[in-house]
């Protein structure tokens, strides 16, 4: 094996997110999300769990960010709960909701850790729902005002902002498909969703610099690396119909480019066009600091003209995993070469990637998760020739996630953590994988 460095000054950290590791979801005022409404409707989540305690992290954060100092972390992804600083989605803030948000970063920035803070992973006040959502226009401008309130009490110390996680997932999975909260299966309530997050992004980055404060802001999307399943020239089209709509989406709005032709025919052509007025794709375009980068995998695509994207997925020729997706380490090099010849060269985070291994603790107490260690390597070795040939400019990488938590409509039973979640002692106990990412951090590099 060959040692490599990584650029002097990456950074290295952990991801999370509110409703997958807070728990505490009634305390010192907290609203109900779309989430907690969504994991009471029976059937929607795996085995019933919900995030309702989830890691215990609003009461262990303490405990949590010693851990993330002894595993050598310099940066840390979080989510506000966008419900627990405004209980109704509207008006003045729960101060107590802040305080925590406040004294989790105070903790963070005394172990030396630089807070990344994402302004919405998908826990929508339940209020905002109930008069319509992502659907309602009215919510980008509410997003906006959330915004403010957190750039005015957490912008003095924090400098690094997501406006958004994956707005593709919510839009999509949430809207069209309904796998996730708000669990919606409508077309015309999709298209409105897509244009509305992307809006309210705009929205957000405009409140930022009115701000004042001196911070970096930018999108993360959920990205996959497409491939053409053959050389034919339907597979080849329908790659770029894969890119149009899951790719280009949601990064051409917001690098100046509008949306794809073949997506606004697609949702127009069955009367579902975005509800596109005035100057929002000049609001959506609002500069930023950097692009977010969550990846997990590749897919390959072939031909479908009786699917209107006109594609579908291609079976797959790798292994897969628990997740339902391909061992393909080499996606994330790969997409970091697409994504940066597509739209300039942005400064990149990679937001997110990690591996779903629900190994558990053998008989000595270890958790010995061999396969998310060499598939992280993959990973990283991809990253890093991205990086050296010049191809894609990232500065940082955080590893999803820094504790086993609640997977969404998979509840607990899709373990991503390098610390192993015993759900129910609360316990933690850092994987084999998390001695593989502090070595990799202390070196600033990794053996491929
Ligand atoms: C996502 C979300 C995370 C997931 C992670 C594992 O990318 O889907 O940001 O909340 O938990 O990706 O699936």
């Amino acid at each position: 094996m060959a040692f490599v460095t990584f650029p002097k000054g990456f950074e290295w950290g952990a991801a999370t997110a509110a409703y997958q590791i807070e728990g505490a979801h009634r305390e010192d005022g907290r609203g109900l999300s779309i989430w907690d409404v969504f994991c009471q409707q029976p059937g929607r989540v795996m085995g019933g769990d919900s995030g309702e305690v989830a890691c215990d992290h609003y009461h262990r954060y303490r405990d949590d960010v010693a851990l993330m100092k002894r595993l050598c972390l310099q940066t840390y992804r979080f989510s506000v709960s966008w419900p627990r600083v405004q209980p109704f989605g509207a008006g003045e803030p729960n101060e107590k909701g802040l305080g925590f948000y406040s004294r989790l970063v105070d903790e963070l920035l005394a172990a030396g850790i630089k807070p990344c803070l994402t302004l919405y992973h998908w826990d929508l006040p339940q209020a905002l729902q109930d008069r319509g959502g992502w659907a309602d226009r009215d919510t980008a401008q509410r997003f906006a005002e959330y915004a403010q309130i957190v750039f005015a009490q957490l912008g003095d110390r924090v400098t690094r902002f997501v406006t958004h996680n994956e707005p593709m997932i919510t839009a999509i999975l949430g809207h069209r498909v309904g796998l996730l909260a708000p669990g919606i299966r409508d077309l015309r309530i999709t298209g409105r969703a897509i244009h509305h997050l992307l809006l309210s992004h705009g929205l957000a980055v405009a409140a930022y610099r009115a701000s004042g404060r001196r911070g970096e802001i930018g999108i993360t999307n959920a990205n996959t690396s497409y491939e053409p399943a053959d050389a034919s020239p339907e597979s080849l089209r329908a790659c770029e119909l894969a890119r149009d709509f899951d790719t280009r989406t949601w990064h051409g709005p917001v690098y100046g480019r509008g949306y794809p032709e073949s997506v606004l025919r697609y949702y127009a052509e069955r009367g579902a066009a975005l509800p596109i007025e005035g100057d929002d794709l000049k609001a959506i375009a609002a500069p930023t600091d950097f692009l977010g980068v969550n990846l997990y995998s590749r897919q390959r695509v072939l031909a479908d003209a009786s699917r209107g994207v006109g594609f579908r997925d291609a079976p797959p020729t790798l292994p897969v995993l628990p997740m339902g997706y391909e061992a393909a380490p080499f996606a994330l090099g790969d997409f970091l070469r697409f994504v940066s010849a597509e739209y300039g060269r942005p400064r990149i985070y990679v937001t997110e990637n990690g591996v779903c291994d629900n190994t558990a603790p053998g008989a000595d107490g270890r958790v010995d998760d061999v396969q998310r260690i060499e598939l992280l390597r993959g990973f990283l070795a991809g990253m890093h020739a991205a990086i050296a040939d010049g191809s894609a400019d990232v500065r940082a990488y955080y590893v999803w996630s820094l504790l086993d938590n609640f997977e969404w409509a998979f509840g607990n039973s899709k373990r991503f953590g390098i610390v192993w979640t015993d759900f129910a002692t609360q316990a933690r106990i850092p994987k084999a994988s998390a001695a593989f990412f502090s070595d990799v951090i202390r070196r600033n590099g990794v053996e491929i």
